[in-house]
């Protein structure tokens, strides 16, 4: 008997990893990537044992053909607020279809009573999950180290500088492919239900050692320039994100700022057997993309 894991978000940054991983598992697991656009997905076509569906979340008729014998699903929905009605979409198919297991990928902050709007997201998509029945696992994890590469590489590439309005704040920034192995660890293994785990790197860093090690790793020099808020939210407006979408962020960074993700947790090992990657770790794995 086979198991077909349906991944959503399957082209992005951890959706990609959690394909790459599970493909290179040996046994009875299927592989279906859920994919917005085939054009993105084509090169996950390549990995062993992938297969590639298309689907919109915004529009139930196209996800019949993902859900269809999906037995378990990692759930990963986009960064704005639409995620919540997506993944009400997506929990109602799963439940037509019979699926036995919700993996999905959530925030710090999700159980907080009085959190912030962007963790709100996550715990109106959590209590829904809940509430349909489905077992579900729910990886609450901390920042992506990845972020550096996918928003910050230009600057720093550019001009060897790293801006954001964190002050000295410290957060404890974890590489994607750990959230990816404790998420193929709880697809495959037991005991995962009902659970929530939060997950984070091994150490909780200031933009000051992150441009540090950066410094170090690319030998060339990287400075943190700590921007004022209202700069920080014209520059996001200059870059046509929403009004709603930038004040999100701006309070998202004011709970770093007061170190309000510094706190480091042990799940990565507990769950994998194996340490979260440092973010030396991270930078040397990822040097290409800010030389
Ligand atoms: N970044 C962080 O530090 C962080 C930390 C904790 C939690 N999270 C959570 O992580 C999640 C995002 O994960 P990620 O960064 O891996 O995502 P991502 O890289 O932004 O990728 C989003 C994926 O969703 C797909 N997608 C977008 N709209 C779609 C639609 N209407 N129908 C079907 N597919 C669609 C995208 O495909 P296209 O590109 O082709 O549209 C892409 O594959 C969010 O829930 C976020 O809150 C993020």
């Amino acid at each position: 008997m086979h198991t077909t894991v349906l991944i959503t978000g399957a082209t992005g940054t951890v959706g990609r990893e959690v394909v790459i991983q599970l493909s290179m598992l040996e046994g009875d697991i299927r592989v279906r990537a859920g994919v917005h656009s085939l054009i993105k997905g084509e090169n996950l076509k390549r990995l062993p044992g992938v297969e590639i569906v298309e689907m919109d979340f915004e529009s139930q008729a196209s996800l019949h053909a993902a859900f269809t014998h999906a037995d378990k699903l990692f759930l990963i929905t986009p960064s704005t607020k639409y995620q919540v009605d997506m993944s009400r979409t997506l929990v109602d198919e799963a439940k037509k279809k019979g699926v036995k297991h919700i993996v999905k990928l959530s925030g710090i902050g999700a159980d907080e009573e009085h959190g912030i709007e962007m963790a709100r997201w996550h715990t109106a998509i959590e209590q829904y999950i809940v509430a349909s029945g489905i077992p579900y696992t729910f990886l609450r994890s901390a920042a992506f180290m990845q972020n550096f590469a996918n928003y910050d590489a230009e600057s720093i590439k550019n001009e060897g500088k790293l801006y954001q309005p964190l002050g000295e704040g410290r957060v404890a920034y974890i590489d994607v492919r750990d959230i990816a192995a404790v998420g193929v660890e709880v697809l495959t293994g037991s005991g995962h239900e009902g659970k929530a785990y939060e997950l984070t790197g091994p150490e909780a860093l200031s933009n000051y050692d992150v441009a540090h090690i950066l410094s170090e790793v690319t030998g060339k020099q990287v400075a943190y320039v700590d921007v004022p808020e209202e700069a920080a939210r014209q520059a996001m407006l200059q870059q046509q994100q929403p009004a709603w979408m930038a004040d999100a962020l701006l309070e998202l960074n004011r709970m770093y700022k007061a170190g309000g993700s510094s706190k480091v947790t042990d799940t990565v090992r507990q769950i994998t057997g194996r340490a979260p990657r440092s973010f030396r770790q991270f930078a040397e794995d990822y040097r290409e993309c800010f030389v």
